[in-house]
Formats: C-alpha cells, sequence, structure tokens
C-alpha cells in the first residue's frame, strides 16, 4: 500500500502537505557538518538563490523537501531542512529594536496566566502590549490565545474575465462585492473572542513588527492581532472616545516602553477589576518608580510579584548542553576543571577516564557519536559562554476595583 501524506489546505494554488515545503514557506538551514552554521531563509520562491560563504543554494531545491532533508549548496556543502520554530524565527528575523526573547516571552504569557475559549458565553480577552517593537511578544501572546478565535473569512474571488475579450470584467457598478467582503471581515474581527491591541509610537517599527508577525507561518497568528501607531496611553483615551464609555475593557496590559510610570493610570482606567498588567523594565529602579507614582496617585493596582529575568537569574531556563560525543584521543589535562562535568557513559570504558577527555570546550576533545560507536558517552553540563542573553525585570500588577489596598 502507497502512503501519501494528507492535504492540509491550499496555499497558492499548491496542495500543502505537513510532509513537505512549499512556496512561501520560511525555513531553518542548518549546516550538516556544523550545525551553528545555519540561515533563515526569505520566504521560498523557485527564482531565488541563498549566497553564502559555503556557496549557493537554490530555494528550487528545497520546495519538494522535507524536514530533516538534505540539500546542498554549489559548493558542495550539505545543509538540512528545519521547520522554523517560533523561538528561532523571532530571534533571527531582521530586528530594529531589542525584542523580548523567547525565554522571557514564555514566563510572561504564562505570567498573564491566559485561557482563551471559543465558547459562546466565554468573555472577551481583550490584551493590550505596548510598545509593539520587533513583534516578539506580539506572536507568543496571539499564539496563546489563537484557539479561541474562528478562521478569517476568505475574501471573494476577483471578477471573472469578460467571456469576449478576455479581459477581467470592469466591477459591478455598485461595488457590492467589495463592501460583502468588508461587512465579513468587520463582522468577524467583532466576533473575535480573543484579540490582541498592540500599539508602538513608531509607524516604521509597528509596520516592520507587522511584516515579522505575518511572516510566520503564512501569518497563522496574524489576525488575532490589530496593530495601531500612536502614544499608548492616548490610544487608550480614544478607545473610551470611540466606545463611548469609560468601561474598563482589557482583561490583562503588558507594557515594554521608557517612561512606563506616565502610563499607568490610563492603563488603570481600561483594565478589568483583578485584571493583570506587567510591566518590562531594564532597571528594578524604574519598578520602584512605578509603584511610587501608584501610591502617589492612588492608582488602584497592587504590585503582586516583582521577577528578575535572564539566563543568569532565577527564571527564563538555563541552557545546558547535553549530548552524546565519542571523546577523542585523551588531551593532555592542564588543570583540574574537567572533572566538573557530569557525564553518563553508554560503553564499557569507565566513566571516570571518560571524564577526562572533556574540557570545558567540547568542540575541541569532542565529536559527534554515531550510534554503532561503543564508548560514548554525555556531555551533560549548564553551557558556559554562552551569549548572554535578556536580563530586566517583571512587575506584575492586579487591578483592584476596591480601594481598600490588600
Ligand atoms: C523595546 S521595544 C519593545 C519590544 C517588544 N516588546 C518585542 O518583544 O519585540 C520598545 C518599543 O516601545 C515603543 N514606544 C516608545 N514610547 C512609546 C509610547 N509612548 N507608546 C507606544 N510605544 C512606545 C518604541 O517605539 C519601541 O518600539
Amino acid at each position: 500500500m502507497r502512503l501519501t501524506a494528507a492535504p492540509l489546505r491550499q496555499i497558492c494554488g499548491q496542495r500543502r502537505t505537513l510532509a513537505t515545503f512549499v512556496e512561501r514557506d520560511i525555513v531553518l538551514l542548518r549546516q550538516k557538518l556544523n550545525q551553528d552554521n545555519f540561515i533563515l531563509t526569505k520566504p521560498l520562491n523557485p527564482a531565488n538563490r541563498i549566497s553564502t560563504h559555503k556557496g549557493d543554494i537554490s530555494h528550487s531545491d528545497i520546495i519538494g523537501k522535507s524536514p530533516r532533508d538534505l540539500v546542498t549548496s554549489s559548493a558542495g556543502h550539505d545543509y538540512r531542512v528545519h521547520n522554523v520554530t517560533l523561538a528561532e524565527y523571532v530571534s533571527l528575523t531582521r530586528r530594529l529594536v531589542t525584542p523580548i526573547y523567547p525565554a522571557d516571552a514564555n514566563l510572561i504569557v504564562s505570567l498573564l496566566d491566559l485561557h482563551p475559549s471559543a465558547a459562546h458565553e466565554a468573555g472577551k480577552l481583550e490584551i493590550l502590549e505596548a510598545g509593539t517593537g520587533h513583534g516578539a511578544l506580539t506572536l507568543h501572546l496571539s499564539r496563546a490565545i489563537h484557539a479561541a478565535n474562528s478562521q478569517k473569512p476568505k475574501p471573494l474571488p476577483s471578477p471573472a474575465p469578460d467571456s469576449v475579450g478576455g479581459e477581467p470584467a470592469t466591477e459591478d457598478s455598485s461595488g457590492s462585492g467589495q463592501t460583502e467582503s468588508d461587512d465579513a471581515l468587520t463582522a468577524w474581527k467583532a466576533s473575535r473572542k480573543a484579540v490582541i491591541h498592540t500599539i508602538d509610537i513608531s509607524p516604521k517599527y509597528s509596520k516592520h513588527a507587522a511584516k515579522v508577525v505575518a511572516g510566520f507561518r503564512h501569518g497563522l497568528y496574524a489576525d488575532n492581532v490589530d496593530f495601531h501607531v500612536g502614544d499608548a496611553s492616548g490610544w487608550i483615551k480614544s478607545e473610551h472616545e470611540r466606545r463611548n464609555s469609560d468601561q474598563p475593557f482589557l482583561t490583562h496590559a503588558f507594557l515594554d516602553l521608557p517612561a512606563t510610570h506616565d502610563h499607568l493610570s490610563a492603563v488603570a482606567s481600561a483594565l478589568k477589576n483583578d485584571g493583570t498588567l506587567i510591566i518590562f523594565n531594564p532597571s528594578i529602579t524604574q519598578i520602584v518608580d512605578c509603584v511610587q507614582k501608584i501610591k502617589q496617585q492612588d492608582i488602584p493596582l497592587f504590585l503582586d510579584q516583582t521577577l528578575e529575568l535572564g539566563n543568569n537569574g532565577t527564571s527564563g531556563g538555563k541552557p545546558w548542553d547535553l549530548r552524546a560525543v565519542k571523546p577523542r584521543a585523551a588531551p593532555k589535562v592542564q588543570s583540574g576543571e574537567e572533572s566538573s562535568d557530569s557525564v553518563q557513559s553508554s560503553g564499557s570504558e569507565e566513566p571516570e577516564k571518560q571524564d577526562q577527555n572533556i574540557t570545558r570546550d567540547p568542540a575541541q576533545t569532542l565529536t559527534e557519536a554515531k550510534p554503532e560507536e561503543p564508548n560514548w558517552t554525555f556531555v551533560c553540563r549548564p553551557k558556559v559562554g554562552e551569549r548572554i542573553i535578556g536580563g530586566g525585570f517583571l512587575g506584575v500588577f492586579r487591578k483592584m476595583n476596591n480601594p481598600a489596598r490588600p
């Protein structure tokens, strides 16, 4: 019996399957012999090539391949093709501002404690994010709420060609097709059970972030997000006016912008009772400024938690190096450093002996183990010498309608 992959959905006239890459996919290429050499492609287009210092790779060679297949550059170097994860995508896309790093974004999403539901009776989640920046947290938030929303209605097909001249028929004079499409889109937008209002004061950053969000997996998470350009507090004020109500409408808010304390009053006016506001600040003194402002102006927010971010701190996940390796010939041990490695052995050789072959720089002494090789061992230790990323502080606040302080 011949098995064929089930079609997932139609993209640009091509049958998208779970098994193969198609036009407009963005993929990650990792050099087979050097895992640290990787490339995030542009959307695949058969007319395009990637130029690398290891030769050129044609997009058409990638289209039709499956995850983990190999492509060979014009200079004969093999690259493995991978689906790109959200974390890889936000870290590797061209950036104009510093994003929230994936490990920190995951923590923030978890602290927001989002529970999206498509159920009819479920309340609507409205989340404010300011500023949008790179769109990194935007994508993580959108992934978290995605299950709440139905698919956006497809635009109506463009007019059929004129039967005589073969020219496209002119739009009908009333333009009713377009109006219908617009109405359906407006109705669908209003019906979403979860939405992210993301706002940035810079039109340039907002436009770039919208492209970043739309570029991930053919815009999978783009329709949960409304992009706005302007000042965060100004947008909240205009939103109260547009809704013709002073009533709070936000369930959650996240602020990553300068002078956070200046926006607390506006955010509190829009946040529902017990709603969560998280602020990110590079310095702990900025969190103190916020608490001070809350006290001075009697803003109905209560500081629930203060957390330090960063790989060297207590959150975000400390990266470990965990690989099955084959030690090369024993180097001369120059110091006692090596004994700190934690190693498990697969073979008969004494673990202590293998331990000595692992130095602080695994690249110097280890090769990746092949399954058939005897006496392979594990590198199993925190990564050292990595680029330090992240860092900063989170203040987690709750809105309290009851003015009595807890
Ligand atoms: C560090 S970036 C945010 C990064 C973002 N959290 C991410 O994950 O990609 C800060 C952003 O705040 C924006 N910004 C500065 N002042 C603002 C204001 N008053 N209202 C809205 N956005 C503002 C900046 O233009 C900048 O894009």
